[in-house]
């Protein structure tokens, strides 16, 4: 296939990223845009053979029936819950992702935020930014070997995150639908789900976002957990019912909140408040808590994940170009609906 006929569409560039592509793909008919999708007029970039997209990209069904000549979508993400995998199926559009830029990032922002709602980092902060030094016995923390922290979801980033844990002495119960040898040999506990919802001090969610985990995180399960448990969440926004724990938090049953993706999130980020509902209220208002630590849906931006994302992105257009089938194969999204 000869690379200066396709045109490759990008969306949601970072400025870095533009710069980058430009010059590594430029013998392509390029278009790079740091807009969103839904910012875009569609009929400029129909004519797209390749579309490259990011995690606030909604790939649906109405969009994708603009475009014409659509033969490869690659999100430069690791979730992909974000396009109409069964359109491209019967369109036959290949679907490919970056599987493994970096888990180590991701289980490193997740630890962070762990350690600091249980070290009441925001609250002393907020104590000593208002000219408060001394300490407060409701404050007290606990060790992390006195403490059980369940992990959702044992993949490349949950599995990391529950080795980490593990070598700072934490108790580690873990719940995957394929629990992982390798991790019950370092001592990290396979139970049920409810057993980590019972007995963790600490949930931390490393699930994919699908069908089965939208709204894991609900009134329901909330009820079974401990009163004061922190919750932490690298995942996706839809595992958790933000209503829920919202309700759970402004009760106390939720004592920490650490919250990298939240529903809605693309609204938050994009400043685009006409289309926010009650959901990202709740967010705001929970954000101006003490022990709710909000973040961006950042937990992957190391400057090694975001080198990582380039050289896969390129690693698979180069593959498409070549019909590579081995490298497209590897960087295929799992379709499991
Ligand atoms: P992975 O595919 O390696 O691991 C996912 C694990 O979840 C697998 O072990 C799988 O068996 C398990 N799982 C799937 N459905 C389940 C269910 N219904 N019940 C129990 N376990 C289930 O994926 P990886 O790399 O660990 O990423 C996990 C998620 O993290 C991604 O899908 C993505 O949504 C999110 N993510 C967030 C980022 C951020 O910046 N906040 C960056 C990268 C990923």
């Amino acid at each position: 296939m000869e690379s200066k006929r396709l045109k490759v569409v990008f969306t949601s560039l970072e400025r870095g990223d533009r710069s980058f592509f430009s010059k590594a793909l430029r013998d392509f008919n390029l278009a790079l845009f740091e807009e969103g999708l839904s910012d875009i007029d569609i009929s400029r970039i129909a004519d797209a053979d390749i579309l490259s997209v990011f995690v606030f990209d909604k790939v649906d069904r109405k969009t994708l029936e603009k475009f014409k000549n659509l033969r490869l979508i690659h999100t430069r993400s690791v979730g992909y819950d974000h396009i109409d995998l069964d359109y491209c199926k019967e369109k036959g559009i290949k679907v490919t992702h970056v599987p493994a830029y970096s888990p180590y990032a991701v289980a490193q922002h997740a630890l962070a935020l762990i350690l600091a709602l249980l070290r009441h980092v925001e609250r002393f902060k907020a104590r000593t930014r208002n000219f408060e030094f001394s300490r407060d016995e409701t404050l007290l923390a606990n060790n992390l070997e006195d403490i059980t922290v369940g992990v959702v979801g044992t993949g490349r980033i949950g599995g990391s995150v529950a080795k980490y844990l593990k070598v700072l002495g934490a108790n580690v119960l873990a719940y995957d639908l394929y629990p992982k040898k390798e991790l019950a040999d370092l001592g990290v506990e396979y139970v049920s789900l409810e057993d980590i919802l019972r007995k963790s001090d600490v949930i931390t969610l490393h699930v994919p976002y699908t069908p089965q985990t939208h709204h894991l995180i609900s009134e329901e399960t909330i009820s079974l957990m401990k009163k004061g448990v922190i919750l932490v969440n690298t995942s996706r926004g839809g595992v958790i019912d933000t209503k829920a724990v919202y309700e759970a938090f402004l009760k106390g049953k939720i004592s920490g909140l650490g919250l990298d993706v939240f529903e809605e999130e693309e609204v938050l980020i994009r400043k685009e408040y006409g289309k926010a509902s009650s959901i990202s209220l709740m967010l705001l208002e929970l954000n101006t808590k003490d022990n709710v630590i909000i973040t961006p849906h950042v937990a992957f931006y190391t400057r090694r994940a975001v080198e990582n994302i380039r050289r896969d992105t390129l690693k698979v257009i180069k593959a498409f170009v070549e019909g590579d089938e081995d490298v497209l194969k590897a960087f295929s999204v799992k379709h499991t609906t």
